[in-house]
C-alpha cells in the first residue's frame, strides 16, 4: 500500500477508471491542475483519446481484468470510478451488469485488499433499486460501496454539459 505521508512530498497518485471518455477527460485536467498524479486504465486503442497522456500513468487493460485493475489500485493513494454506458450491446458482452457493478465491486475490492481507502464512485442522479436497468445497477454499486469500510463519496450527477471535445456524448446524442 502507498499513501501520501509515505510518499512525502510526492504528488498523491489517483487512480481513474474511465478516464478517456467526456467526463474523464475534464478529471485528468482537473488532477494535473491541482498536482495530483492519474494513474489510468485505459483500454486498448484508447490511449490516444487522452491530451495529456505523457502526464499520466497508463495500465493498459480492461475493466474485467483483474491484474490491470490490481496494478492500478495498488498503485495509488485514491481511487475514481467513473466507467459508465448508456445503452447495452450484450451480443458484444457490454453491459450495465459488468461495467456499472461488476467492474466497480472489481475495484472497490482491489481497494480494500490493498488498503486504499479513498473511493469516488460516479452515480447518477435518480439511481433505485427498481428503476431501469442503468439505475439498478448503478444503485448497487452505491450499495455495495457504502458497506464497505472505505472513505467514499458518491456523485449523483444529472445531465452533464459541456464541450463535448470530439465526443459523442449524452448531451450531443440528446441533440442528433
Ligand atoms: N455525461 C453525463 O451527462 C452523465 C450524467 C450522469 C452520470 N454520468 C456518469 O459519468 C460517467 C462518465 O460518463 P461519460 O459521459 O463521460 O461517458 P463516456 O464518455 O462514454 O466515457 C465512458 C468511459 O468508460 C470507459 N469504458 C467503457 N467500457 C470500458 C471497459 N470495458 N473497460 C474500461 N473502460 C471502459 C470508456 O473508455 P473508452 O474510451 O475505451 O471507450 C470511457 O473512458 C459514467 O459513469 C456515467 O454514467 C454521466
Amino acid at each position: 500500500m502507498t499513501n501520501g505521508t509515505q510518499r512525502n512530498s510526492l504528488p498523491q497518485r489517483i487512480g481513474l477508471f474511465g478516464g478517456t471518455g467526456f467526463v474523464g477527460s475534464y478529471l485528468v485536467d482537473a488532477l494535473l491542475a491541482n498536482d495530483f498524479h492519474p494513474v489510468l486504465l485505459v483500454r486498448e486503442g484508447s490511449k490516444q483519446r487522452i491530451e495529456q497522456r505523457d502526464r499520466c500513468t497508463i495500465v493498459i487493460g480492461d475493466i474485467g481484468d483483474d491484474s490491470a485493475v490490481r496494478r492500478v489500485v495498488e498503485d495509488c493513494d485514491a481511487l475514481i470510478y467513473n466507467i459508465g454506458i448508456l445503452r447495452e450491446f450484450p451480443d458484444r458482452g457490454i453491459t450495465y451488469e459488468k461495467l456499472h457493478v461488476e467492474g466497480a465491486r472489481r475495484t472497490m475490492d482491489a481497494a480494500t485488499v490493498t488498503g486504499v481507502r479513498r473511493f469516488l464512485l460516479m452515480s447518477a442522479n435518480g439511481v433505485k433499486a427498481d428503476g431501469t436497468g442503468y439505475q439498478r445497477t448503478k444503485f448497487r454499486a452505491e450499495r455495495y460501496l457504502q458497506d464497505l469500510d472505505l472513505d467514499w463519496t458518491i456523485f449523483r450527477p444529472s445531465v452533464l454539459f459541456g464541450d463535448p471535445r470530439g465526443r459523442m456524448e449524452f448531451a450531443t446524442q440528446l441533440s442528433t
